[in-house]
């Protein structure tokens, strides 16, 4: 088994994004031995469904993310987990400052396993429409991608 949690500011948009395509992706492959959670670094929104933007641009998108909830990272996790992928490179240095010395997860940047020339997958909150869709698209890509690395079993350090 390989567990794999996606972490964003609010875990309302992005890594809720990432978590509903993988989700998509292990079912359709086959590939249970995966499991897949995602977590926000802040507390703002514990216990709220995903933004209604994202789940809009993921339903048309024909992933069905109303049954996530928000909830936020904890020490416990760095442990429970084998690879924690921040969607951005502030939550990646929140993620590095809390690691716990001695625990076992896997630190990445989401995108560092795809072709993008970025750290980030950029926030959407305070934009529009067209920055929800960016995020699904490149959450389609990155987790292509996670999941060839995993299969591989190569985590490129
Ligand atoms: P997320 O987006 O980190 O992708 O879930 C955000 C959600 C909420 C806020 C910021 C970003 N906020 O400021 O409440």
């Amino acid at each position: 088994m390989k567990r794999i949690l996606f972490v964003c500011l609010g875990n309302i948009c992005r890594s809720p994004t990432a978590h509903g395509v993988m989700l998509k992706k292990i079912e359709e492959l086959g590939l249970n031995w995966i499991h897949v959670d995602s977590a926000g670094t802040a507390a703002y929104h514990i216990g709220k469904a995903p933004d209604p933007r994202t789940l809009a641009e993921a339903s048309k998108a024909g992933y069905d993310l109303s049954r996530l909830t928000a909830r936020q990272v904890e020490e416990s996790d760095f442990y429970e987990y084998d690879y924690i992928f921040a969607m951005d490179s502030e939550n990646f240095r929140n993620l590095k400052a809390m690691r716990p010395s001695g625990s076992t997860a896997a630190l990445h940047l989401a995108l560092e396993f795809t072709d993008v020339d970025d750290t980030d997958v950029p926030d959407p909150y305070y934009g529009g429409a067209s920055g929800f869709r960016d995020v699904l698209n490149l959450c389609e890509m990155l987790c292509d991608d996670i999941l060839k690395m995993i299969s591989e079993g190569n985590t490129c350090a």
